[in-house]
């Protein structure tokens, strides 16, 4: 068994739960240990403190959730009654992170169950267990179609530069930024890959360079202040990210330290690719303006070693922790998506992308 998979999910038998069983990437590059979720309230808790995270692996994690709904303990309740619980939990899970827009895709699917559902009770868990797997299966496909497509447009690179994951550890293989990376590696093209440190919580240097060094693709770990240097020096062939939300016009939420990498890329001519499925798309949000933007908790910053650690920022002193950012389509050279490629994203493109 892959010690390392993100996310596991074991249905109820013999009497025991059903568990969501989360690699702890909190812990990651020292500890590899999982955490075993039974309940909601574990569930949510997860995803708030990064357990799993990424914008699928969030969306994936949160439709398993679903299905842990203590259901049972309602034997005689009525099909209206369960289907109110589902939806309460629905509604709870919604509440975890509010920009990777996965997740209410994801619950917006599990939802559609509950809601379409007419048959006996005891079947509606089923049915929700049997959709949770599909979206799970589904985007390990996504992370093959991305890998194939992203390697066309990297094809002719040495060296790329990431931010944050957007790897197997953000999604159920390979990712979405890595999965171009993966899919070249295996067809003995290796890339030489920058992965930025990623502050405050160091998604790049702790999980991207692990995992990338697990699989023997050759990654060096940057800070995030050193990339416009390196771009400087020639080091830097091109650019790739993930998403957490796509705007209607291209413009595109992710980690924050995403958009100044964008403005880097384009003083440099250097491509920046954004590699992300469909489903992170909104095409309900016009621009990126609207992307409701993640405030985390400060001492993420002024406590960067953990809370028993030393305090690195004065007493006193205001500190600001959004995780994520907007980069505007302008600065997107093109989006890869399981479907293919959209260059110069723009209102229009998107729309024809996603209709196609
Ligand atoms: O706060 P995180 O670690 O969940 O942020 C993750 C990112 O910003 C990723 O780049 C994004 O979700 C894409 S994951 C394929």
């Amino acid at each position: 068994m892959n010690e390392a998979e993100t996310i596991r999910y074991h249905a109820a038998h013999d009497g025991r739960p059903a568990e969501l069983d989360l690699l702890d990437q909190t812990k990651l590059p020292g500890t590899l240990t999982r955490l075993v979720c039974t309940t909601i309230d574990q569930t949510h808790d997860a995803i708030q403190r990064l357990v799993v995270r990424g914008a699928p692996a969030i969306g994936i994690a949160a439709a398993y959730g679903v299905t842990l709904t203590p259901v049972d303990a309602y034997a005689s309740a009525s099909l209206p009654e369960v289907q109110a619980r589902y939806r309460q939990t629905i509604d709870h899970l919604a509440t975890s992170r509010p920009t990777a827009v996965n997740l209410f895709w994801a619950l917006d699917r599990m939802r559609a169950i509950v809601d379409g559902f007419a048959g006996e009770v005891a079947e509606l868990r089923e049915q929700l267990v049997t959709e949770a797997i599909r979206i799970h299966d589904d985007d390990r496909q996504m992370c093959r179609s991305i890998g194939r497509n992203g390697a066309t447009l990297l094809a002719h690179c040495k060296s790329v530069m990431t931010h944050c994951n957007a790897g197997s550890l953000a999604t159920s293989m390979w990712g979405t930024a890595l999965a171009p990376m993966y899919h070249l590696h295996e067809s003995g093209h290796t890339l030489e890959v920058f992965a930025d440190e990623t502050r405050p919580l160091l998604q790049g240097a702790r999980l991207t360079a692990w995992e990338l060094h697990q699989a023997g693709i050759p990654v060096t770990v940057c800070t995030d202040s050193m990339s416009g240097s390196l771009m400087r020096q020639g080091r830097v062939d091109a650019v790739i990210v993930g998403a957490d939300r796509i705007a209607a016009n291209g413009d595109v939420a992710n980690k924050i330290g995403t958009y100044p990498l964008a403005v880097l890329a384009k003083y440099h001519n250097i491509p920046f690719y954004v590699a992300a499925p469909t489903n992170t798309f909104d095409a309900e949000l016009e621009s990126g303006d609207l992307i409701p933007i993640e405030q985390r908790n400060a001492d993420e910053v002024s406590y960067p070693c953990g809370a028993d650690s030393p305090r690195h920022t004065p007493e006193g002193v205001t500190v600001v922790n959004p995780a994520f950012d907007v980069t505007p389509a302008e600065l997107v050279t093109a989006v890869i998506t399981e479907k293919g490629v959209i260059s110069g994203p723009d209102t229009t493109k998107v729309r024809a992308h996603l209709d196609a």
